[in-house]
């Protein structure tokens, strides 16, 4: 009897995610390059899972039933292509690699054309949720061939997070659609934890709340309209004791951000397709700023920007803030949304961004009440990638406005950097603002350079000799 399925890499997410293949009932044979791993996995966490281990790549692929199916859990980048290389020899046409990692998407829609070319199936596919998703149910994000994805839909279907608008798993779209839209969910994963992390600034800056009182705050919200995964886990991390000093952890944790690329990708990706994204960029400025530990103290010395204890009602700004965070989240997919509805005109894509809206309900990092919100504003009209358009988000964005510039002003008398809360507003103004000063930076670019500019009296192209060269 042959295994229904392969799966190569066992760290973290790939053992999990086997043990959830497996206990949905399927058989799994799986292979890591250092074989302690996988006899650890096998000795550790299998129990009576149909999850067989193989130390020969040969043997591994001839232990399944054909198309075969083989799962990639490695490191995104070279791993991918190494492994994909080795795997090739023993492959036939009408087998399938599924790359689940966190792969870039332009490497996905390469790898796809050149398993092509050999008649290999492929799907470059998103799997979000950290290791209890993977184990419990992840969103999948798979994209790749229509063909590539029926071979393994009902799978897919039955190991995803299950929501009431069905598993979090469809086909996402064509070529490489399923990395961009999980490159992009962590551009907004990124811009949602900054959000919160100004948030919680403010309490505990101005307001001067203890990390305990926070998570009762962050609690509340999280049973209301900010309810979602991001909200609950800040609750329980700030209500968390560290067992040597008894002092909240979160407090011992030094204030240096790290990151794996995806965000930084989304934001590159933005710019490359000119779509605004500023609150998922400034996500990642915010992380690399943190990252100047010792010149940040230098220059604190320096410039003392010391809180200057406005009075203030700290109930009405909890309620600033709770309204503040909705926006910031709002503007935040609007962003995403509309930078992934550009992609899928440009490369192809054909996604449909109220299923991935959908997928995203649950077993994902930014699953969350809102986005039952969100898919009833593209429902009226899926063309509002934006979000902006529709009654019901203008509705949405009057009741919340007047929070958010109280809490930004809060942040400018107080000396509180707030990159992602104040890009959002100002994401918002640009947008919704006739007369911009563009004419001006048209009028610059004419005189330094002659780049030419267009009137709004009449059409054509000007340049302006703006002085005369002697
Ligand atoms: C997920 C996450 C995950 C991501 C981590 C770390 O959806 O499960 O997005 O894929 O790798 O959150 O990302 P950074 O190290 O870049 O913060």
């Amino acid at each position: 009897m042959r295994n229904y399925i392969g799966l190569i890499g066992l760290a973290v997410m790939g053992q999990n995610l086997a043990l959830n293949i497996a206990r949905k009932g399927y058989s799994v044979s799986v292979y890591n390059r250092t074989p302690e791993k996988t006899e650890e996995f096998i000795k550790d966490r299998v129990k009576d899972e149909k999850i067989f281990p193989y130390y020969d790549l040969k043997e591994f692929v001839e232990s399944l039933e054909k198309p075969r199916k083989i799962i990639l859990m490695v490191k995104a980048g070279k791993p991918v292509d190494d492994v994909i290389q080795e795997l090739l020899p023993y492959l036939e046409p009408g087998d399938l690699i599924i790359d689940g990692g966190n792969s870039y998407f332009k490497d996905t829609s390469r790898r796809l054309q050149e398993l092509k070319s050999k008649g290999i199936l492929y799907l470059g596919m998103g799997v979000s949720g950290g290791e209890y998703g993977a184990l419990y149910g992840p969103s999948l994000m798979p994209g790749g061939t229509k063909e590539a994805y029926e071979v393994v839909k009902e799978m897919l279907l039955r190991i995803a997070a299950q929501t009431e608008d069905g598993p979090c798993c469809t086909y996402v779209g064509d070529d490489s659609a399923g990395h961009f839209v999980k490159m992009v969910h962590n551009g907004i994963e990124y811009a949602i934890m900054e959000l919160i992390a100004e948030v919680y600034d403010i309490m505990r800056k101005v307001l001067h709340m203890s990390s305990q009182d926070i998570g009762n705050v962050f609690e509340k919200w999280n049973q209301g309209e900010l309810n979602s995964f991001l909200m609950e886990i800040s609750s329980k991390i700030m209500k968390f004791t560290d067992e040597e000093t008894k002092r909240p952890l979160v407090e011992l944790i030094l204030d240096k951000a790290e990151q794996k690329g995806t965000g930084k990708w989304t934001a590159q990706t933005a710019l490359d397709l000119g779509i605004p994204t500023p609150t998922l960029n400034l996500a990642v400025e915010a992380r690399i700023i943190s990252h100047f530990k010792d010149l940040r103290v230098k220059l604190s010395k320096i410039y003392s920007l010391s809180i200057s204890k406005i009075p203030l009602n700290k109930e009405e700004v909890i309620k600033d803030l709770e309204k503040a965070l909705l926006f910031g989240i709002f503007i935040s997919f609007s962003q995403g949304l509309w930078l992934i509805d550009e992609a899928s005109k440009v490369f192809n894509y054909n996604l449909d961004l109220s299923e991935v809206l959908r997928i995203w309900k649950g077993g994902c990092i930014i699953r969350a009440k809102l986005l039952n919100f969100l898919r009833d504003i593209l429902k009226e009209d899926l063309s509002n990638a934006n979000l902006l358009f529709s009654e019901k988000a203008q509705n949405f964005i009057k009741d919340k406005i007047d929070s958010v510039k109280r809490i930004l002003n809060i942040g400018r008398e107080e000396n509180i950097p707030l990159m992602c809360l104040n890009s959002t507003l100002d994401y918002f103004y640009a947008l919704s603002t006739e007369n911009l000063p563009a004419n001006l930076i048209q009028a610059q670019r004419d005189f330094f350079g002659a780049h030419t500019y267009e009137r709004i009296d009449k059409e054509g192209i000007f340049h302006t000799e703006w002085e005369k060269l002697e």
